[in-house]
């Protein structure tokens, strides 16, 4: 079964033609992305209009007279409000609070007009045409608090004409732009349905542990502590097993009075898996939008810690910073 659309708050202060862009993508049969808020910093906005004409909910509030935090704050009670689960910045001119990126680190999406890392900032085409550049382009990149340094998702070029001038060149990278946005958020949003995707985090967490090595049980990619021979499993990777939905990391609780309580206070996050169930393993559900990977990573330690032999835990107390 596909999972349902992504919800995405798209946040602009001006034309928003990349939110229309989006919009329209969003439209598209199978698209895995829907838009269930347009804000906005400036009431007059002119993408609000169109976002209201498309019966998209929309959502304003300047910032003049307001701290950043409190006019952060407002934004993000209407995203709340929506129940969005991505936040997506489409010429949103506004500088988001530390805390704010923080809480919502890996779902908030950016699109700035440069090659990044080049020209961070403002008047990117200016500053590319002057520089003599034979390219400019755009850049999908995720929000982190350091302005336009975020992971690069995705790039378009644009090649500069001889004549052009910041406007000629704005107007070809806005097309790009509006190719290229959807795509890359469409890839993103997948991105966390993607068996491959998540068993190359889990891999990595994983095999981070000491002495660990990937094997397969009944089928199933694993992981093991200890050596090639006689190594015991600490975390299985399961795959929409048995009828259920989720993807996963099996991991060992300390007993079954645990994995109850697990299951029941916080269904969204943990099951019983079937079989491994029944020895205390628990599920940690992976294809959901808001995973906390360091969590994951606490698991996999403490599930390596009940497996492996005590020399090497030892090895990782004393490792341990006091
Ligand atoms: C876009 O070109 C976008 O890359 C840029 O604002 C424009 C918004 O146009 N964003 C930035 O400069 C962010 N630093 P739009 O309102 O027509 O989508």
């Amino acid at each position: 079964m596909p999972n349902p659309p992504a919800k995405v708050a798209i946040f602009i202060s001006g034309t928003g033609t990349n939110m229309a862009a989006l919009l329209y993508a969003s439209r598209a049969e199978k698209a895995p992305f829907e838009i269930v808020l347009v804000a906005s910093n400036n009431p007059q906005a002119e993408g609000l209009a169109l976002a209201e004409l498309e019966g998209v909910a929309t959502f304003a509030h300047s910032h003049k007279g307001h701290s950043r935090e409190d006019h952060d704050a407002a934004m993000e009670a209407a995203v709340r409000e929506s129940s969005a689960q991505y936040i997506v910045l489409a010429g949103y001119m506004r500088i988001l609070s530390d805390a704010f990126v923080e809480r919502w680190a890996g779902r908030i999406l950016n699109i700035h007009p440069s090659l990044l890392p080049r020209y961070k900032g403002l008047d990117t085409y200016a500053r590319a045409i002057a520089a003599g550049d034979s390219h400019a382009g755009a850049s999908v990149h995720l929000v982190t608090p350091e302005l336009d340094a975020g992971e690069v998702l995705a790039q378009a070029r644009v090649a500069i004409a001889p004549g052009d001038t910041p406007e000629s060149l704005a107007q070809r990278v806005k097309l790009a732009e509006h190719q290229l946005y959807p795509r890359a958020l469409a890839e993103y949003v997948a991105r966390g349905s993607d068996p491959e995707y998540l068993y190359a985090r889990v891999a990595e967490l994983a095999l981070a542990l000491p002495e660990t090595h990937a094997k397969d049980s009944h089928g199933s990619p694993g992981f093991r502590v200890g050596t090639e021979k006689s190594g015991r499993f600490f975390a299985h990777f399961s795959v929409r097993h048995h009828g259920s939905e989720h993807v996963a990391v099996l991991v060992k609780t300390s007993g079954m009075d645990e994995l109850h309580g697990l299951t029941e206070s916080q269904p969204e996050v943990y099951f019983r898996p079937a079989y491994y169930g029944a020895s205390g393993w628990v599920g940690v559900i992976l294809n959901r939008p808001d995973v906390d990977w360091s969590h994951v990573g606490e698991w996999l330690e403490r599930s390596w810690r009940t497996a492996a032999p005590s020399r090497l835990t030892r090895q990782l107390n004393a490792a341990e910073p006091f």
